[in-house]
């Protein structure tokens, strides 16, 4: 079965519903995604969205704290294109119907988070995504041209390949025509051809055992574009949260947002002592990759399972007020914030690489785009400042749709495109095969690929995968195709991609960290 759209976009979070809602004014949507319309990253982000609102903050400081989290690798064209652009894209948020806490005389209530020199976080509590994921599906809702397609699983974009045309990273103009989609009510594969593609997948943050991400967040669009033979950069670049909370058994893990640091929780040893001096003159508000790597350093070197977040000093109105969920949650399993100890560890939580795009979210493949998490813009460097990953699905939705809605005037569908082809692939799979092939890549991902990284660890790494992903492939070939299929070979791919990309990097950088090259040695 084909179907025809002039604007295909893969994800419903921020990053698609933002863009769907301007593209849609110029031509047909079809959103596809594949789980509920609203499960995404974004419906858990806590914090909230940076941008520039009153003085004495400035865009001028934001551009400077984006730098230094970043460590010296951002793109400084695309940090100040995104930063300028911030109030306004904001704007647009809140006209769509985004709400954001105020103040009692009626200015927008800015929160601080590490690495920020200034309060500068608008937010919605502490359930920020919630909100922004409401406002822009009761928006998106209402267009008359925009259809969601939920429970549809991408499982490949099409290009020049499945005209049986041979395709590699070198072929000069590679051009997409839209995705296989699995459609999880009838398991029929359907073919989808547009005119322009948005990727907008989101993370990848269970290719490790522990992380903040809900299970979609399975890495599919990098994957996609990897095996299709677009570029993909910056992988090495995982981001660990410092403080999620430390909970056995729970998975995903719930996230202690580091709104909470800047309202004033400091971080201390199970022995009640403080000890982010020692790494950094910023203490608890440093930028996430030295938290993570001081918490994780603290851990290994006492042999203790967490971390406390001290809040007990705090004001409990005023706590409870500004992050009442976090609150109860702590109470759900035993803990009250004010007079007990909270107990964090890091977890995987954001993708600073990606798809690799240009200003405009165009990626190196002809009419497909990225735009969010699973797009590498220059940002974010070699580590995502705090609540700038909102923001820039927004300023990048925007700039994306301005570009496709001009694209898609000059371009025609490719209708030589086949249906799939399921031949040989009449097996059901056997979930124990793909169950602990999946814990395998995680642990091998979260031992040897994780805060702290060596030489010896990633070569390992590599072996490993390099039995999972011909086992996986074997399997593909010859299993009907399924979602948790699909999933396992994307993140056996994604964790590919992030082991060579790590063992390229001969330096410690933001988030990259290795002990045979430590900070500061030049080893290029
Ligand atoms: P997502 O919101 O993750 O959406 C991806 C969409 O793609 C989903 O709808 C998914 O179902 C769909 N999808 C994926 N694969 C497929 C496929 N194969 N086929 C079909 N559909 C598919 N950032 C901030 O700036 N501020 C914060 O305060 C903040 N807090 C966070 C707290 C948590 C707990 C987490 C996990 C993240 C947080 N982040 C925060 C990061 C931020 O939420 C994400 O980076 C951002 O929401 C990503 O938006 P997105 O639209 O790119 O992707
Ligand atoms: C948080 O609230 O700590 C998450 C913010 C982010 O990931 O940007």
């Amino acid at each position: 079965m084909k179907t025809k759209t002039d604007f295909l976009i893969i994800g419903s979070g921020i990053a698609g519903l933002s863009y769907a809602l301007k593209v849609a004014e110029h031509g047909n949507v079809c959103m596809i995604t594949k789980a509920n319309e609203d499960e995404s990253n974004t419906k858990y982000a806590q914090g909230g969205i940076a941008a520039v609102m009153y003085s004495p903050d400035s865009y001028e400081k934001h551009i400077s704290d984006t730098l230094i989290a970043g460590d010296g690798i951002c793109d400084e064209e695309v940090v100040r294109m995104v930063i300028t652009e911030s109030t306004e894209r904001v704007n647009e948020l809140i006209s769509w119907g985004a709400k954001f806490d105020k103040t009692s005389s009626g200015e927008y209530d800015l929160a601080k988070e590490g690495g920020h020199s200034e309060h500068r976080i608008l937010h919605h509590k502490d359930n920020t995504g919630f909100e922004i994921e409401r406002a822009l599906l009761a928006a998106v809702h209402k267009h008359p041209n925009i259809k969601i397609l939920d429970h549809h699983f991408a499982i490949d974009i099409l290009t020049q390949h499945h005209l049986g045309i041979e395709v590699n990273s070198r072929t000069p103009g590679i051009e997409c025509y839209g995705a296989y989609v699995l459609n999880l009510r009838s398991n029929k594969i359907e073919t989808i051809l547009a005119k322009t593609i948005l990727m907008a997948t989101g993370g990848a943050g269970h290719v490790y055992s522990t992380t903040t991400n809900p299970t979609i967040a399975t890495g599919d669009g990098v994957a996609m574009v990897y095996r299709a033979k677009g570029r993909v950069e910056g992988m090495e670049f995982y981001q660990f949260h410092p403080t999620s909370l430390y909970n056995p058994g729970e998975s995903p893990s719930f996230l202690v947002s580091e709104a909470v640091r800047g309202f004033g929780g400091i971080l201390k040893t199970v022995d009640g002592k403080e000890f982010m001096e020692k790494y950094d003159a910023r203490k608890s508000l440093a930028p996430r990759d030295i938290v993570a790597r001081a918490i994780d350093n603290e851990m290994k070197t006492r042999g203790d399972d967490y971390v406390y977040l001290d809040c007990r000093h705090l004001d409990k109105k005023e706590l409870i007020k500004h992050f009442p969920n976090i609150y109860q949650k702590c109470l759900s399993i035993g803990i009250d914030m004010m007079t007990d100890y909270v107990p964090v560890v890091p977890a995987a939580h954001y993708m600073c690489g990606g798809i690799q795009v240009d200003k405009n979210g165009c990626s190196s493949i002809k009419n497909l785009y990225a735009v969010g998490e699973c797009s590498s813009t220059g940002l974010h460097g070699a580590n995502r400042l705090a609540s700038n990953s909102l923001l820039e699905a927004v300023v990048y939705g925007h700039r994306a749709a301005l570009n496709a809605i001009e694209v898609i005037r000059n371009t025609n569908f490719c209708e030589a495109i086949p249906d799939w082809d399921a031949e040989g692939t009449a097996h059901p799979e056997e979930m124990v095969l793909l169950i602990q092939s999946l814990r395998e890549v995680q642990a091998i991902m979260t031992n040897y690929v994780g805060i702290v990284r060596s030489d010896l660890r990633l070569q390992r790494a590599f072996d490993r995968l390099e039995i999972l992903y011909k086992e996986n492939e074997s399997l593909y070939l010859t299993t009907t195709v399924s979602p948790k299929l699909c999933e396992l070979r994307n993140l056996i791919n994604v964790a590919y991609i992030i082991i060579k990309h790590a063992r390229k990097r001969k330096e410690s950088r933001g988030l990259h960290y290795t002990v045979n090259y430590p900070k500061g040695t030049d080893n290029e």
